[in-house]
Parts: C-alpha cells; sequence; structure tokens
C-alpha cells in the first residue's frame, strides 16, 4: 500500500519523480480554464473521500478540483458529522472506509489518528495536515522554490516564527531534498528534536539562531507560518504573540536575505503579525505560486499513491 504520510516516508527518489509528474501536468494545461479536465484521466473510475476535521480553503478545494481534473470523483467528509466523531474507532472507519472509496485524504488533530487509519485502511492514505505535520505543502513548496530558483538541493532556507507543522515538514524536506535549514524563533517554540536529528541524518545542516537577523543572513528562502496553529490553545496568544514578535518577516528582516531570496508562507496568513503585507505583496513573495503548487502537487501525490 503506497500511503503518503510525511515527506521522510517517501524515498527521494519517489518525491523527484512526484514532483517531475507535477510540472509536466502543470504544463499540459496551462492557460486552459480550471475546470476543464486533463487530457489524460488517470483517476477515471476512482472515488476520493477528503475528511476534514479542522478547517481547510487551500488544502479542500485543491484536492478537489485535482481529482476532478484526473477524471476522479470526490466526497468532502466533516469529521463531525461522520461517526469518527461521535465514538467509532479510526480502525473500523478505516475497514469501513476501505469497502466504498479508493483512496482517503484526512485533515485531523494527533498524528497517531492518521497513522491508524493509514495502518487499517486497504487504500493509499494522504496526510492533509495534523498537528505534527503537514507534507503536501511542503511538495508545493518545493516545487515553487525550483520552479523559480531551479534546484533547492545545498540551498540555506530560514524558518522564522513557530516551530509547527510547517517547519516539521520542511526538516523532513530538508534531509530528503538536501537544503540546509536555520531554525530562527522562541526556544519554548522550537521544532520537535527528532526532526532535527532526521535532517542531520540526512547529511544537512540544521541549526538553530535566537537572533534572527543573523539566521537570515545569505537566505535563499525565508518562510514563516502563523503564530496560533490550530491545535493550539487559542487562550494562549497573548503569550506567543510576546514571544514571537521578534521573529515577524518584515523588509528589515529580508534585507539580511540574499537580494534574489523567495518568501513563502503556507497560507491562511494574518497580516502584520507573522509576516508584513509589504513582503507578503512585495517582489520576494511566491505565496499565490504555493497555493497555486498544492493542486499540481497532489495530483502527482494521488497518482503515485494508486499508482496510476
Ligand atoms: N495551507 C493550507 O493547508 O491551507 P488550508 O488550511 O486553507 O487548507
Ligand atoms: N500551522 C498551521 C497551518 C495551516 C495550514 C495550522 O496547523 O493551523
Amino acid at each position: 500500500m503506497t500511503h503518503f504520510l510525511d515527506i521522510h516516508k517517501t524515498t527521494p527518489a519517489d518525491l523527484r519523480s512526484i514532483l517531475d509528474q507535477a510540472n509536466s501536468m502543470k504544463s499540459a494545461r496551462a492557460g486552459r480554464p480550471k475546470g476543464t479536465p486533463d487530457d489524460e484521466a488517470p483517476l477515471a473510475g476512482h472515488m476520493v473521500a477528503l475528511i476534514f476535521e479542522k478547517p481547510s480553503t487551500r488544502t479542500r478545494v485543491s484536492f478537489d478540483m485535482g481529482v476532478r481534473q484526473m477524471g476522479g470523483q470526490t466526497m468532502v467528509l466533516s469529521g463531525k458529522e461522520m461517526q469518527l466523531g461521535h465514538g467509532e474507532t479510526i480502525a473500523d472507519t478505516a475497514r469501513v472506509l476501505s469497502r466504498y472509496v479508493d483512496m482517503i485524504m484526512i485533515r485531523t488533530f494527533d498524528e497517531t489518528i492518521l497513522l491508524e487509519l493509514a495502518e487499517y485502511a486497504d487504500i493509499p492514505v494522504i496526510n492533509g495536515l495534523t498537528d505534527r505535520s503537514h507534507p503536501c505543502q511542503i511538495m508545493a513548496d518545493v516545487m515553487t522554490y525550483e520552479e523559480h530558483r531551479g534546484p533547492i538541493k545545498g540551498k540555506k532556507v530560514v524558518w522564522s516564527g513557530d516551530g509547527n507543522n510547517v517547519c516539521a515538514s520542511f526538516l523532513h524536506a530538508a534531509g530528503q531534498f538536501g537544503f540546509d535549514l536555520t531554525f530562527t524563533g522562541p526556544l519554548q517554540l522550537d521544532p520537535e528534536d527528532e526532526f532535527i536529528g532526521l535532517a542531520r541524518k540526512g547529511g544537512v545542516r540544521v541549526e538553530i539562531e535566537r537572533d534572527a537577523a543573523k539566521a537570515v543572513n545569505g537566505a535563499d528562502l525565508v518562510v514563516t507560518d502563523t503564530w496560533i496553529s490550530m491545535h493550539d490553545e487559542q487562550s494562549a496568544s497573548q503569550r506567543r504573540h510576546n514571544m514571537l514578535r521578534p521573529y515577524q518577516v518584515n523588509e528589515a528582516l529580508m534585507a539580511h536575505a540574499k537580494p534574489d531570496a523567495l518568501f513563502m508562507h503556507c497560507l491562511p496568513a494574518h497580516r502584520d503579525e507573522e509576516a508584513s503585507s509589504e513582503v507578503m505583496d512585495g517582489p520576494h513573495s511566491v505565496i499565490f505560486d504555493e497555493a497555486e503548487n498544492r493542486l499540481h502537487a497532489q495530483k502527482a501525490i494521488m497518482r503515485h499513491c494508486l499508482g496510476v
């Protein structure tokens, strides 16, 4: 069974072929109305369940459109409205859905929910974000970087802010794609040691630098994300804002990066909190290309999982 659970759980060769396919599928339909089907219909006859236990705009719309463009069908389900949200076990849910549909994409809270679903399903399961990682996003981000600047291998990526789920997938990708990653943020919000170790085992440099300006020095790519994720205690918001304010990505901070550095944010953003509007709308920013590339990268991920 080929699941897509995390970037470090897929081989570098498979990750590269997913991105190659994403690029060729993107160029093959350039300029067409979005609702028109691709020339090929690799998902014809396939039904994909898209389960959301948290809100979503990009993941929901890009997966749904991607399946439709490839000739398949989708069923968008809210966790709360399923028996899953009322005590049915994950294992039973996995076994039941495997009798009805051909693939599951799930956005959920605890990673164990995703892992248990994958363990008991007879069909591929794709991680559409958990509290701990967001692999589809970073596949789109690597695709976006390379589209603008060529190979990401050997480049310096700086993550500024909260060492959250999106940051975790950047660490997974660092080891697999061969780029260095510097984390800058408060000690309390460091990424998990396990993920730092994984990246280092992949032979790349991972550094932690509390001074944001020093961290960004010489960066090829600067990335940030919301200061409060969907799984975070919302009541801790003031404390987190105070801790994270020195790590806002603004023009003064970007001035320390290489002149042709890119700026990324997975969105949704809280403008003028984690990143200034000037940076988000400025010449370094590729945030809407990232959002678009979710569609293309995920189409290739789905083909990889289904082997079609
Ligand atoms: N970046 C991302 O996953 O966005 P959504 O929460 O809108 O899906
Ligand atoms: N870190 C954010 C990402 C949203 C796409 C969250 O988990 O809420």
